[in-house]
């Protein structure tokens, strides 16, 4: 069990709430100094800041859109002054704009691509900018991606070439920035999740989970428990990977 993470400079993109927010916090929890990164839900951010500090943790809200240049880089400068660097990325923000291919707009298209793919690209750049001029020797980049970056879905055909995307980047990263930086991903499968509900119907789920080797849907701290293996010194040997976390769904025959 990986408990420390004391000195540890940490941003989660996307941590005002679901799976970032509990990253956030179990970093945090663990030592670490965190910027917990929001676009629209200031007071969420807020919430998860007071309640680390409130535990005796060390945290600090920077609001960002992950999919615009100039505010990711002002997020930067920001994170630079307040922690003078960082160790480890989680990018984690990402959204969902589902809807058939021949009613998608381009707005859905390119929101969907900017959050989830862009967004990465953005935050890596400046993450590894940062990471270089201290010469980080450790340093981690962690990406949250889906199952469907592998199998397709309808109606998702954006969301399902962001997390492709994703996966492919991590390969591309990990390739440039070794030794030194691991880059990998997390390949989600059906999350017990607020997000999830609001995406799949109840008898998609359920018809989901009953596939599911595993038996049942994924649990957040599951996933802070992958990330943080793969953020600690025992992950050195560990990059380029897109790690499935989806209790096997994925690996099932019909
Ligand atoms: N939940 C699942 O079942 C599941 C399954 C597979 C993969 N995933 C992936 O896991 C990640 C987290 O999912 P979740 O269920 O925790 O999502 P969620 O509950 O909807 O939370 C999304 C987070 O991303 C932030 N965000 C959205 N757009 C942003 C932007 N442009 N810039 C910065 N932050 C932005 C939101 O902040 P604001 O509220 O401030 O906008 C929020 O904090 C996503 O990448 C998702 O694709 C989730």
């Amino acid at each position: 069990m990986i408990q420390d993470f004391s000195g540890k400079r940490v941003l989660v993109t996307g941590a005002s709430r679901g799976i970032g927010r509990t990253l956030a916090e179990d970093f945090a929890a663990r030592g670490a100094r965190v910027a917990v990164n929001f676009q629209r839900s200031a007071d969420l951010a807020d919430e998860v800041v007071t309640g680390i500090t409130a535990a005796g943790g060390n945290a600090f809200a920077v609001q960002a859109d992950v999919g615009v240049g100039q505010q990711v880089q002002g997020m930067f400068d920001d994170i630079e002054v307040r922690m003078g660097g960082m160790d480890i990325l989680v990018n984690n923000a990402g959204i969902n704009r589902d809807a058939p291919i021949a009613e998608m707009t381009e707005e859905d298209w390119d929101t969907v691509i900017a959050t989830n793919l862009k967004g990465a690209f953005l935050c890596c750049r400046s993450a590894v900018r940062l990471m270089q001029s201290e010469k980080i020797d450790g340093g981690r980049i962690i990406s949250i991606s889906a199952i469907t970056s592998h199998v397709g879905r309808e109606n998702a055909a954006n969301f399902c070439a962001s997390k492709g995307g994703l996966d492919a980047l991590t390969r591309a990263l990990a390739v440039e920035l070794g030794p030194g930086i691991t880059v990998n991903a997390i390949v989600l499968g059906f999350m017990n999740s607020p997000l999830a509900r609001a995406v799949f119907t109840k008898e998609q789920i359920a018809s989901a989970q009953a596939r599911i080797p595993a038996g049942r849907l994924g649990e957040f701290s599951e996933v802070s428990a992958l990330v943080r293996y793969l953020a600690s010194g025992a992950a050195a040997f560990l990059t380029g990977q897109a790690i499935g976390l989806d209790g096997g769904q994925i690996i099932r025959m019909p």
